[in-house]
């Protein structure tokens, strides 16, 4: 029986966390998935801790909504910390907070061997993460994320960055963390757009070679949307196998791992378009362009009709975007000008993640712009 043809059961998932790990020799480590998972802190910390000192970086909202429950769960488990709280939003994930950080880690003593906590969305987890791997040349650090987004994709993978005033994450290092402790219950007190933001990520790994799991998200609609607990669990369990067995395949993105950029080619020339602003979150960029990869291999001629229609119905029933319109975006040369600047596109072809049909996703080298143009061009006009 595959992971997706799993019955939910409540009870048994809100008594039990599951393990995924992530297999990379010597740098392998566990994410540990779950309702209250955060309370057992102190069992996933301990083996890995050299002295009982945990240093916690977290935002403003993270703190304010949940930084008593780490809290308590760290003095139950006798483990000294202390907390760094920084500015929530993507404007904190700049040199000027990285050089905040790092000094008050070196204030607050952190040394070759301790471990830095990051605790929040992917904001906090990337800054954290680069931070942590050029702080004394590089300590360890876990990962506590507390959006859908951070729990299913940033938390995993060790990719850490900043932006810069040339554009998202340019600059960052690949630093694995020791433990990802992705607790359930903090999804509860994410806004709604943040939520289905981060659900786009986990629709995306349906869609990339996993079709049963994207049946199963699409029967149980109703209860990811309401975020069941135990529909969530499973949800965030299946997305974190999905995305530790591509990153042990592929660690630094020479090849599988390109698969898990389906639907950005689009979303980020959306996110460039509407200058990485609310207007548009990360995961409303990957909706939109979820939809638009599958329409594209649909006039491509390589993936069925009904599977691109199945894609959009699944999402826009969930009161997710499906078109550039949504985004509030109409200018279809600006878009392809924001392709042509991604590093993925030479002599006008453009690396694109392709699907044969829902769980059937590929890498393609030979999408020319000018099919990417025709089909946002009748995106526009339908
Ligand atoms: N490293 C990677 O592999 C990777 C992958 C995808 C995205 N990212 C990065 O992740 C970032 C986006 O992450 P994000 O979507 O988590 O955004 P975020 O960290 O900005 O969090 C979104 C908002 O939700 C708030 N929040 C966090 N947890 C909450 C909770 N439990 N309840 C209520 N509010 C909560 C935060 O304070 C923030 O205002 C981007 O910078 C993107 O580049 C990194």
């Amino acid at each position: 029986m595959s992971l997706s043809d799993r019955k939910i059961d409540p009870a048994a998932a809100s008594r039990s966390f599951d393990t995924v790990k992530v297999a990379l020799g010597e740098r392998s480590y566990d994410i540990v998935i779950g309702s209250g998972a955060s309370a057992d802190i102190g069992t996933h910390l301990r083996p890995i801790l050299r002295r009982p000192r945990l240093t916690i970086v977290t935002d403003e909202t993270v703190y304010r909504l949940h930084g008593e429950t780490l809290n308590a769960a760290l003095d139950v488990a006798k483990i000294d910390h202390r907390e760094i709280v920084l500015p929530p939003g993507e404007g904190t994930k700049d040199w000027t907070h990285l050089e905040v950080l790092t000094d008050r880690l070196l204030d607050a003593k952190v040394e070759r061997g301790d471990i830095v906590a990051a605790f929040g969305g992917g904001v906090v987890g990337d800054l954290v993460g680069f931070a942590a791997s050029i702080l004394r040349r590089g300590v360890d650090f876990v990962q506590i994320p507390t959006t859908l987004l951070a729990q299913v994709d940033s938390s995993v993978g060790g990719k850490t960055a900043i932006n810069t005033r040339h554009g998202k994450n340019l600059v960052g290092a690949f630093h694995q963390p020791r433990l990802v402790l992705a607790d359930i219950d903090f999804l509860q007190t994410l806004p709604e757009r943040e939520y289905l933001a981060g659900y786009a990520e986990v629709v995306k790994y349906g869609l990339i070679d996993d079709a049963p799991f994207f049946d199963w998200l699409d029967a149980n609609r109703e209860a990811l949307a309401k975020r069941d607990p135990a529909a969530l669990q499973y949800a965030v369990t299946v997305s974190c196998k999905a995305k530790a067995r591509i990153v042990a395949a592929d660690e630094r993105e020479e090849g599988v791992r390109a698969l898990l950029n389906l639907g950005h080619t689009f979303g980020h020339a959306l996110e460039a378009e509407t200058g990485y602003s609310d207007k548009l979150l990360h995961g409303e960029g990957i909706s939109i362009g979820l939809v638009l990869a599958f329409d594209l291999s649909v006039q491509l001629g390589i993936c069925p009709a009904e599977d691109a229609a199945r894609v959009r119905a699944h999402l826009s029933a969930l009161g997710m975007h499906t078109s550039p319109r949504d985004a509030g975006v109409s200018d279809v040369a600006a878009l392809i000008d924001h392709m042509k600047q991604d590093k993925k596109v030479k002599d006008d072809v453009v690396t694109f993640i392709l699907a044969r049909g829902i769980g059937k996703s590929f890498i393609s080298r030979d999408v020319k712009l000018d099919q990417v143009e025709a089909l946002l061009s009748a995106a526009l006009a339908g």
